[in-house]
């Protein structure tokens, strides 16, 4: 009986240190209060759905917004830029950025934004990330896609921001280029993007 009344107690605490441990997983998860000069939004956008998000983002929560740039940007053309993309993720290679970040340091939050290119981060997002040390700094991934998801992305994020707090990240439908529809971040699917990013922005913390 003492036993069976020891080797309870033990479960009972073992829970308690497994839920503390969850809770303060939870909380490290949230992002800190921060004043809106120390939020960049960082964001890659084709076809503009993401860059519409990305607005979204600074209307609620404030910050400076940057669009990548290549230093020599992809073709127009859909199926060679998907050929590019699919030999730049094979061999690793990341496309020099034209965007430079001057003193990144001074922000403590960064929004980074990108559309799901070949179900991975795409390679300009994984040149920023290489690029700058994000060490101790809170990086917040978002995402628009074709209807297939972020694939490997927001892992790829964790991967390369290794020094970074990562957040859930925000995940939503944008165009499908493959059949033609490009910009659909309007009107009432606009209205509803809007609705999830605020939804989002709160469970993350980083609005009220
Ligand atoms: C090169 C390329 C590859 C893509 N690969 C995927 C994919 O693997 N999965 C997916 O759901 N959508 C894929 N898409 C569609 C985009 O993720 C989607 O249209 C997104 O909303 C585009 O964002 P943007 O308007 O900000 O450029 C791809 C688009 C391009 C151009």
């Amino acid at each position: 009986m003492k036993r069976l009344r020891s080797f309870t107690a033990l479960i009972v605490s073992s829970l308690c240190v497994i839920s503390s441990c969850v809770k303060a997983q939870d909380s490290a998860e949230k992002i800190q209060p921060v004043s809106s000069d120390k939020i960049l939004i960082v964001y890659l956008s084709r076809t503009k759905n993401t860059k519409v998000i990305a607005g979204m983002i600074k209307g609620n929560v404030g910050g400076r917004m940057v669009e990548l740039e290549l230093q020599t940007p992809y073709p127009e053309d859909y199926k060679a830029i998907v050929d590019q993309v699919a030999a730049e993720n094979a061999s690793g290679f990341l496309p020099p950025l034209k965007t430079q970040i001057e003193d990144i340091s001074q922000y403590e939050v960064i929004f980074v934004g990108f559309p799901t290119w070949g179900m991975q981060l795409p390679p300009p997002m994984k040149s920023f990330l290489k690029q700058y040390d994000l060490s101790g700094k809170t990086v917040v991934p978002f995402n628009t896609n074709a209807g297939y998801g972020t694939g490997s992305s927001f892992q790829a994020v964790k991967n390369l921001a290794p020094k970074s707090k990562v957040p859930e990240g925000f995940t939503t439908r944008g165009g499908i280029e493959r059949d033609g529809i490009l910009f659909v971040m309007e009107g009432e699917r606009e209205v509803q993007a809007q609705a999830e990013v605020r939804k989002w922005l709160q469970k993350i913390g980083a609005s009220k």
